[in-house]
């Protein structure tokens, strides 16, 4: 990318020109959230200025508008990842809450005990726990797709634990923990060639790759707004039409309902038989606006931008002794997670957010990944399309003079 539009695309972004400690920032936090362009802070700010109204409840001025920009933002994400229709489209708090409504929705009411469910040896808590719970209420068996030293599913293990017993496999596009981007499209079709549907954690993804959930096949997709440039508060779960038809209600209350007496209750048609109470109106007004910026920028440049700041990064970090990158996939997301000799990834964080450099430290809401790789935790860099060469540069040469306090 160009430097006038790097420093063009910098410039939508307030918080990226602040000072931290005495030093500009350098955001390399992305993983865990993604700064906000002045277009998604407007169109919040514009919702609670001037358009406020509950949606789907009104027939007054302002309840329309807040109604037609709410339901705009669901036509937005149907265009932006290719789902059939808006009924594909649930609107959740966050990644989180989607897996949830799947674990509950579909593997609480539509798979049997003895049914078995696959994740991989890579997922993030929340596609862990969630799955965990609903094979304890269920009688379901959770088995676990191992991985190898690069960070790598294991697919000769995977396609022997796919047996005609898995109904459901849950996996995560791209590896908050390692930037590992999975095969998942080999995986759907070998998962559905055994019947079994797929959900995809794409929260890591989103804002990286283009998603196509038609082209993918895949059953289930979540992901949410504050990675992709949206606000928190805010995800989503696509689910292909027939099986959100099946599955029965997340959480009651109203919306969600068609009709309400003491002997019955019909539900709502979809979405909204999955949208209970009053929804995230500013966030997802907010995310219709992140899409737009995304597709302003395009993902031609973003993955381009995103390629040049990992290899950067995985040249300068290597040349660093002691260093240790924990993730060497071959095909990876802009996500550098690193241990350095026996300095303390919380000690390293603190010492680089003293220059002003915002990394993770800890273990990535990721525990039986650091435990793989026997480590408590990592330093984790993670780029997005605003981040520069010169960023990178200041990480590489802060982690030396670490390393010459530290050791
Ligand atoms: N899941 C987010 C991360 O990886 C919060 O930092």
């Amino acid at each position: 990318m160009k430097e006038a539009e790097l420093n063009r695309i910098r410039a939508d972004f307030p918080n990226l020109g602040c000072q931290v400690h005495g030093h500009p920032l350098a955001y390399l936090d992305n993983a865990a959230t993604t700064m906000k362009p002045r277009q998604v802070i407007e169109a919040i700010t514009n919702h609670y200025r001037a358009e406020t109204a509950n949606v789907h409840r009104g027939l007054h001025h302002l309840s329309v508008l807040a109604t037609k920009k709410y339901e705009g933002a669901r036509e937005k994400v149907v265009r932006f990842i290719n789902a059939g229709s808006e009924q594909e489209i649930i609107f959740t708090r966050g990644t989180t809450e989607a897996i949830n409504l799947a674990a509950s929705s579909y593997g609480g009411h539509l798979l049997k005990p003895g049914d078995e469910i696959l994740v991989s040896q890579m997922e993030h808590h929340s596609n862990i726990v969630p799955w965990q719970l609903v094979c304890q209420s269920r009688g379901l068996r959770l088995k676990v797709i191992p991985m190898d030293e690069s960070g790598q599913l294991r697919l000769d293990r995977f396609r022997e634990l796919l047996t005609e017993r898995v109904r459901l496999v849950a996996l995560v596009y791209t590896s908050n923990a390692l930037g590992t981007i999975n095969p998942v499209e080999q995986i759907i079709e070998e998962a559905h060639g055994m019947g079994a549907v797929v959900l995809l954690d794409a929260a890591q993804t989103i804002a990286h790759l283009e998603v196509d959930v038609q082209e993918l096949d895949c059953d289930f997709l979540a992901f949410s707004g504050h990675k992709m440039f949206g606000p928190t508060g805010i995800g989503v779960l696509y689910g292909k039409e027939n099986l959100l038809e099946q599955m029965p209600p997340y959480q009651g209350g109203g919306e969600m309902i068609s009709q309400v007496t003491f002997a019955k209750t019909t539900y709502n048609a979809l979405p909204y038989k999955f949208e209970a109470g009053t929804p995230p109106i500013a966030q997802a007004i907010g995310l219709g606006a992140a899409i737009d910026y995304i597709e302003s920028i395009g993902f031609a440049q973003i993955s381009e931008h995103e390629e040049l700041l990992r290899v950067h990064a995985s040249a300068q970090l290597a040349r660093i002794p002691g260093l240790r990158i924990i993730g060497t996939a071959a095909r990876k997301a802009a996500i550098c997670a690193f241990s350095l000799e026996e300095i303390h990834p919380h000690d390293l964080g603190t010492f680089l957010d003293q220059r002003g450099i915002a990394v993770r430290t800890g273990h990535h809401c990721a525990q039986p990944v650091l435990d793989f790789f026997g480590l408590p935790a990592t330093t984790r860099a993670s780029f997005s399309v605003y981040n520069s060469l010169q960023e990178v540069d200041l990480l590489a040469a802060a982690i030396e003079e670490a390393r010459s306090f530290f050791l």
